[in-house]
């Protein structure tokens, strides 16, 4: 077929807790390995056939959840869902415990809860690989890599470009994780659009200073729409404020509609997704959009990722 495949030493077997722990040839053979499952589903092999994968999700997620479900459905895995409100978790369950049961019930553990470390704890007490699907306000690896993933696919390439991360930077993972991302690549200009009480956690500057990733912080986005290649919006964490007073302030302040793109040129517009109302719905009819099809993208990277954990052959 005059495709070559590799072995697979840097994701069999192994915990995904943070975009951090892959290099940029990690991340790289993934690409190279989702853009295999985007072709058609008879050519898929059915490397997680003989696997059950636990899913357990302590917060509400709709992509992250179905997402990966899909993946290892497509690969031949069977999926048992935790649902946390229905489980022993509401008897009063350790988290600790209740990885311990899908430790032993399953080959593999995707996960989301609200602590941060939550994925880490599961790590140490499982033996199976654990997947973060997300916990408490950092990281959220899986949906960074496919966020990478849309821009090489939309924009060619991730290196050279210039990027608005807009909304909420203080307590969204989305956001942190695809700046921990983005460190990994040489990004042209890294904006961080937000307004006062949104801005980033000094401790997670620090942090991304010290991955050597330069950002120049402003308070609104008009100014630089000409300027980048990537808008990156996010939602406003309402759940992650300690106080619902300090929601309210900063509740409506920041939006991107239709009419707001006509000087953004062809910069793509990303989003994880939920929205609520910072991303108007008018924008879904622009070129600038890719929102959905960065969600669409969600199930080839995250069946690239099972099957090269289960020791699948890298393309
Ligand atoms: N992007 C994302 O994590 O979406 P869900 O919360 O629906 O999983």
């Amino acid at each position: 077929m005059g495709v070559s495949v590799t072995r697979n030493d840097a994701w069999s077997g192994r915990d995904v807790l943070s975009i951090l722990d892959f290099s940029r040839s990690d991340l790289e053979q993934l690409f190279e390995t989702a853009d295999r499952f985007s072709k058609k589903e008879a050519d898929f092999p059915r490397s997680l056939a003989d696997k059950i994968v636990a899913t357990a999700f302590f917060e509400p997620s709709t992509r992250t959840r179905l997402s990966f479900s899909t993946a290892a459905l497509k690969l031949g895995a069977r999926v048992i869902d935790l649902s946390p409100d229905i489980s022993s978790v509401l008897k009063g369950e350790s988290l600790a415990d209740t990885i311990r049961m899908l430790d032993s019930y399953s080959d593999m553990i995707v996960m989301r809860h609200p602590s941060e470390g939550a994925a880490l704890l599961a790590s140490e007490v499982g033996h199976v690989p654990i997947i973060n699907g997300g916990d408490g306000s950092q990281h959220h690896p899986t949906q960074a890599m496919l966020d990478l993933y849309t821009i090489k696919k939309l924009k060619g390439g991730v290196d050279g470009l210039r990027y608005a991360v807009v909304g909420d930077t203080r307590y969204s993972r989305t956001a942190t994780s695809f700046l921990y991302g983005l460190s990994k690549y040489k990004p042209g200009r890294v904006y961080l659009v937000s307004p006062e009480g949104l801005k980033m956690r000094d401790e997670v500057r620090a942090s991304i200073e010290a991955l050597g990733l330069q950002t120049e912080e402003l308070n609104e986005l008009p100014p630089i729409l000409d300027k980048v290649d990537v808008i990156y919006m996010n939602r406003i964490q309402k759940e992650r404020f300690p106080d619902p007073n300090e929601y309210e302030k900063v509740k409506g302040s920041y939006r991107i509609t239709a009419s707001m793109l006509a000087d953004a040129k062809d910069a793509i517009v990303m989003h994880p997704l939920p929205r609520v109302n910072e991303l108007a719905y008018d924008v879904d009819s622009t070129p600038n959009a890719a929102y959905m099809k960065q969600a669409g993208f969600g199930v080839p990277v995250r069946m690239a990722l099972l099957h090269l954990i289960v020791g699948g052959e890298a393309w």
